[in-house]
């Protein structure tokens, strides 16, 4: 195999924005103010924090850096293989590696973690894979314990055809108003390469429903916009839905 680097991954000329080796979106340097908190929180925890497609480890090696136990989780082995090579020697005691396809080739312990990040993740799940999501992170995660994350909301310029959809499927009731094939919209430029068949987008409303429906108190949600972005990319600040969630003690 040749050795990977996160140079041999495609940079988008807008710095920090990586292309994920399997066509599953990007890899953002910005991990929002959502990953910052992330980092914050794993860093003051004794038990590890869980990264969920952590694909080059931005967020993982932050936390790692703060002295957090961390497990790093993707589908694609050479994502994590780009990861171990950025880890420097005094840090990589604290990281374990999973491959596997999340919610259905993951498990831990009950109680097990302090906290879990999946970014720009969730939004390649379908309805049955994230009711099992959401009740494996919620039995993983310790009374208390708290999981951070950021979606793709609607709200993409070069997806802004996903938006009448998403509204008419919300407006007439539809307990998953994101899900949409992609058939149904042209997305424009080199974004089309990185779209599965379907694509599940949230709103504000609609991602915190489904965690409270799950059994989490809602610390905070917020849409945030992402200056860094291409701008054929920006819409109108909302691109990203961002939520912070706890386990009732
Ligand atoms: C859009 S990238 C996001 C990377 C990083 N979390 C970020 O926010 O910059 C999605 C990553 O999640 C991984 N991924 C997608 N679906 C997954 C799943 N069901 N289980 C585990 N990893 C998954 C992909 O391989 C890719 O590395």
């Amino acid at each position: 195999m040749p050795k990977l680097s996160l140079e041999c991954a495609f940079a988008h000329e807008n710095e920090g924005i990586y292309a994920t080796l399997n066509g599953m979106g990007f890899s953002y340097q910005d991990i929002t103010i959502i990953g910052e908190a992330f980092v914050e929180w794993a860093g003051a925890q004794e038990k590890p924090v869980l990264d969920i497609g952590a694909a080059y480890g931005f967020a993982a090696l932050k936390a790692l850096q703060r002295g957090a136990c961390v497990i790093a989780n993707d589908l694609s082995p050479q994502h994590l293989e780009i990861l171990t090579q950025r880890v420097t020697s005094d840090l990589a005691p604290g990281l374990t590696l999973k491959v596997g396809r999340f919610p259905e080739q993951l498990d831990f312990p009950e109680a097990s973690l302090s906290g879990i990040f999946a970014s720009n993740v969730l939004h390649f799940l379908r309805p049955r894979q994230l009711k099992e999501a959401l009740q494996k992170i919620h039995s993983w995660l310790l009374p208390g314990g708290k999981v951070f994350v950021v979606v793709m909301s609607p709200y993409i310029e070069c997806l802004k055809l996903v938006i009448p959809v998403f509204e008419a499927q919300k407006g007439g009731g539809a307990k998953w108003p994101g899900v949409m094939p992609s058939s149904r919209f042209k997305p424009s430029g080199e974004i089309q390469v990185f779209l599965p068949e379907k694509i599940h987008v949230f709103d504000k409303i609609t991602l915190e429903r489904v965690f409270k429906e799950y059994d989490f108190i809602i610390d905070h949600i917020e849409y945030i916009s992402r200056p860094n972005w291409p701008v054929e990319w920006q819409y109108d600040g909302r691109e990203s839905v961002g939520l912070i969630a706890s386990k009732p003690f």
